[in-house]
């Protein structure tokens, strides 16, 4: 949506007055707060160091909206702008309403969801005369008010109406607090949502139960367009009778003059405009007897309208929004209180990122989320596990990026087969009694490796991506199926099958198919290539699509045109990528001492990208050059450059937590190999933590001896202790002791992270 172009000088002055911005600056003093009070503390409530709010600027579209751990339902406030999460921080866009479905940090597209969105309105002029088009009842915020913690989301419009919501697993309430003596109305939408993809649906509006019903068809999240999912929502309007409807009806519009309204009319069905573009509609009410606070009852479901209400009544019923915000918060606590730190000697800022993150992780769990899950939640991970397995039962193959029941995007490959197998490696001994069969995961991961799919955009792999298919992403796709070959090599040791053994490891070594030992790029020489289906190198320079291209126009993604052979990468940061067998990529490289100077070159020329999946793995490859001391500097300096505890405080988007996990990790001084149960060790950012696992009653406590505040930060001093001398585990007890000598900590000792072709990997765990 555009704004009037008369907005714009607005906007520069807003923007200079100090103290305008969101959100609430009573926010971080409340959590700066609570983290001090929570010194001596030994049963913090940990939600109280959750800052929702970071990466809702900078482009981390995080939605800050109230949920419950792994909810369906996400309320949040939808802006003009750029805002694929609903929510932005930048308080010169508009809200246009609430609504109950949101995803939380995807990138560069308009999002999804936004459906269902509801807007409270002051209407003087009576019925006829609601500003019911989005452009026209869309209002700004006032200033500082904005406000959310886990389970709880706010915000007050600039004509002082305040908007709270609170969350369950598939439903929510809302309230809605209006100025003194005034009418509340209410506008809610039957056909918009973020990305303007509706599709038809309907709206009927039960005046004597105060039930309004929806139900309609929108497009597609990640996936092929024409692909649409269908959703429901149930609004009760009455609060369990405490509440009386004055007046109610439906309204439609467009942007070329239609702004109608039907009071008392209770019914719509639309399909798309047959003559083009979209129609606004939805219903309109409004309550009697002037009703300081309105509380609104709202159940979603993708199945059907009366799923939609059943969910609202079996998971609210006529439950308070003060009772259902303490079950949301209790249900957070139980999350977070896996992950322990020693709260009193740890900077407050590592503790607001750190638990600020493991409660985005918890929103909705992608790839880099795993590994951190197999750490304290086997049940939670078991049962995602089973979905994948169950995709592969009822379609074939297991799903890539499924979101609202329709299959997603495949981007690198089939990525299913590192997260099953990562499960399998962790808990092959307890599999069956978490209702897996190891036997079964096997089989689809098999199928993964084997059998190609009709459609591989979609599921599976190109099983052969030299020889069919159209042409694109081939190194980037040939690097991501070696290393889930490895991961179905891991499950195949797992079950004794020798034979698979061998052959997906040596597939697992086809990551060196696509090395060009003749490419050069800044002076270093070898570089990930793609090849045609003659088997001829294609010339890729390094460069293209990293972030010192100077080409802004090439096509770098999902498109038909790109030509780059590595997906939303470049060569240069593809080319780190053999988590399963780094030693020999290290040769292929020069040795040693080349791949130091490498990756530092990597650094400091600019080529990493902190928010890029790709480069993940890169700040801690100098442990596998037997350089640990190295990768300490480098973790401490990524972190302290790219996060912070500020909206703006993500390197981009964060990927549905990719990034939250991501931070978690270096936070915690690990990094896990996936599809292994290997945990590389690093500095922690904390001297003491433990992370629970409730379902093998273990807990772990990491003790780093001779920590040191001051090393907390981008460039650790010179002489303050921060690189790791030795550690001692003894049964579930890890003691990682500190020196501040840099050269006697940069030496593995013998123990350098595993290889395949130096023989690691050799037995499963
Ligand atoms: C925590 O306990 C220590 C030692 O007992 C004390 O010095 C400190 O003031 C306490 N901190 C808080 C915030 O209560
Ligand atoms: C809505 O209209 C469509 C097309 O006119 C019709 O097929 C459908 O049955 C209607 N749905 C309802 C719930 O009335
Ligand atoms: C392989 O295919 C490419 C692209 O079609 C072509 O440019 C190249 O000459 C071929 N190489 C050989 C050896 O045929
Ligand atoms: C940038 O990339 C596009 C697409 O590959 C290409 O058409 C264009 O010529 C390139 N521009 C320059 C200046 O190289
Ligand atoms: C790199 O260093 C390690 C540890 O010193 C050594 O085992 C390995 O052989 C070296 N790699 C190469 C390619 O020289
Ligand atoms: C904590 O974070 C805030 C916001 O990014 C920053 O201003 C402050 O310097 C940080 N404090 C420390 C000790 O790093
Ligand atoms: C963990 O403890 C619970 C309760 O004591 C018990 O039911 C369960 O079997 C234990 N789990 C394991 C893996 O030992
Ligand atoms: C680890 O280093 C500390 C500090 O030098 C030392 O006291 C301890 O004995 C060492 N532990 C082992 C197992 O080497
Ligand atoms: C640091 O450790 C190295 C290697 O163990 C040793 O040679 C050196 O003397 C130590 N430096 C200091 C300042 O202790």
């Amino acid at each position: 949506m555009k704004h009037p172009s008369c907005l714009f000088p607005f906007i520069l002055v807003s923007l200079a007055i100090p103290g305008l911005g969101q959100p609430s600056p009573a926010l971080q003093k409340r959590i700066s707060q609570a983290i001090a009070a929570a010194a001596n503390d030994s049963h913090p409530d940990y939600t109280a160091f959750v800052n929702p709010f970071i990466g809702t600027d900078n482009y981390g579209d995080v939605c800050p909206g109230a949920s419950v751990p792994f909810g369906m339902a996400k309320f949040s406030t939808d802006m003009t702008g750029y805002a694929p999460a609903g929510y932005v921080v930048d308080p010169t866009q508009f809200i246009r309403g609430i609504s109950p479905l949101h995803d939380s940090g995807t990138g560069s597209s308009l999002g999804t969801y936004g459906n269902f969105e509801i807007m409270p309105l002051l209407c003087p002029g009576g019925f006829n005369s609601c500003t019911t088009k989005l452009a026209d009842r869309q209002r700004l915020r006032k200033s500082n008010t904005d406000d959310a913690s886990p389970g709880y989301f706010s915000q007050t419009l600039d004509n002082d109406i305040k908007i709270e919501a609170t969350a369950t697993r598939r439903a929510g309430l809302e309230r809605f607090r209006f100025p003194h003596r005034s009418k509340p109305y209410f506008v809610l939408d039957l056909a918009n949502d973020l990305p303007v993809s509706f599709a038809g649906g309907q709206l009927n509006i039960d005046p004597q139960q105060g039930r309004v019903t929806i139900g309609g068809r929108w497009g597609s999240s990640f996936g092929p367009g024409r692909f649409s999912y269908q959703a429901f929502a149930c609004y009760d309007l009455l609060d369990g009778g405490k509440q009386k409807l004055s007046e109610y009806g439906v309204w439609t519009g467009d942007s070329v003059g239609l702004d109608a309204k039907g009071l008392g009319q209770t019914h719509l069905n639309l399909s798309l405009n047959l003559i083009g573009g979209v129609y606004q509609s939805g219903a309109l009410f409004s309550y009697a007897n002037r009703p300081k606070t309105v509380n609104i009852r709202v159940g979603v479901s993708f199945r059907s309208e009366e799923q939609a209400c059943a969910n609202a009544d079996s998971e609210i019923g006529s439950s308070t929004f003060e009772e259902i915000e303490a079950k949301a918060k209790a249900l957070w606590l139980e999350k977070l209180s896996k992950v322990e730190i020693d709260i009193a000697r740890t900077p407050p800022n590592v503790t607001e990122m750190l638990y600020s993150s493991l409660y985005r992780a918890s929103l909705t769990p992608f790839r880099t989320f795993y590994p951190l899950m197999a750490l304290h939640s086997p049940v939670e991970f078991a049962q995602i596990v089973d979905n994948y397995i169950d995709g592969w039962r009822k379609n074939g193959w297991m799903p890539e990026c499924r979101a609202n029941n329709l299959p997603g995007w495949t981007q690198g490959g089939s990525s299913a087969d590192n997260i099953v197998s990562h499960f399998a490696v962790y808990y092959h001994n307890e599999a069956a009694r978490l209702g897996i069969n190891l036997n079964e995961l096997y089989s689809a991961l098999v199928t993964d490796g084997e059998v190609n799919p009709p459609e591989w955009n979609i599921q599976g792999r190109q099983v052969n991506v030299y020889n069919t298919g159209r042409q694109t992403r081939e190194g980037s796709r040939t690097l991501e199926y070696a290393f889930e070959d490895f991961g179905i090599r891991q499950v195949a040791q797992l079950l004794g099958n020798a034979e698979d053994v061998a052959k997906y490891t040596q597939r697992s070594l086809s990551y060196r198919n696509v090395w060009d030992p003749s490419v050069v790029s800044d002076g270093f020489k070898g570089f990930s290539q793609k090849r045609y289906p003659n088997g001829t190198f294609a010339y890729t320079n390094p460069i293209d699509c990293s972030p010192n291209d100077k080409n802004d126009t090439r096509p770098c993604s999902l498109q038909g045109n790109n030509v780059n052979g590595f997906y939303e990468s470049s060569s240069w940061e593809y080319s780190w990528y053999a988590p399963h067998d780094t030693a020999h990529l290290i040769q292929l490289m020069g040795g040693n001492a080349t791949f130091i100077k490498r990756l530092d070159h990597f650094f400091d020329a600019g080529y990493y990208l902190a928010g890029n999946e790709p480069s993940f793995q890169t700040p801690i490859g100098y442990h596998y050059a037997n350089h640990p001391a190295k990768s300490v500097d480098r973790v401490r300096e990524v972190v302290f450059t790219n996060f912070d505890i500020t909206p703006a405080g993500l390197p981009g988007n964060d990927d549905q937590a990719a990034m939250a996990s991501l931070l978690s990790f270096h936070l915690l001084g690990l990094y896990p190999v996936p599809s292994t149960t290997q945990l590389l060790i690093l500095s922690p950012f904390t001297p003491k933590y433990t992370i629970h696992n409730s379902f093998l009653n273990i807990s772990t406590t990491v003790t780093t001896v001779n920590f040191d505040p001051r090393s907390v930060q981008k460039t650790i001093p010179a002489g303050t202790a921060a690189y790791v001398k030795n550690v001692t585990i003894n049964g579930g007890e890890v003691v990682i002791t500190l020196t501040a000598n840099k050269t006697e900590a940069d030496d593995c000792l013998g123990a350098l992270p595993e290889s395949i072709s130096t023989g690691g990997f050799s037995k499963a765990r």
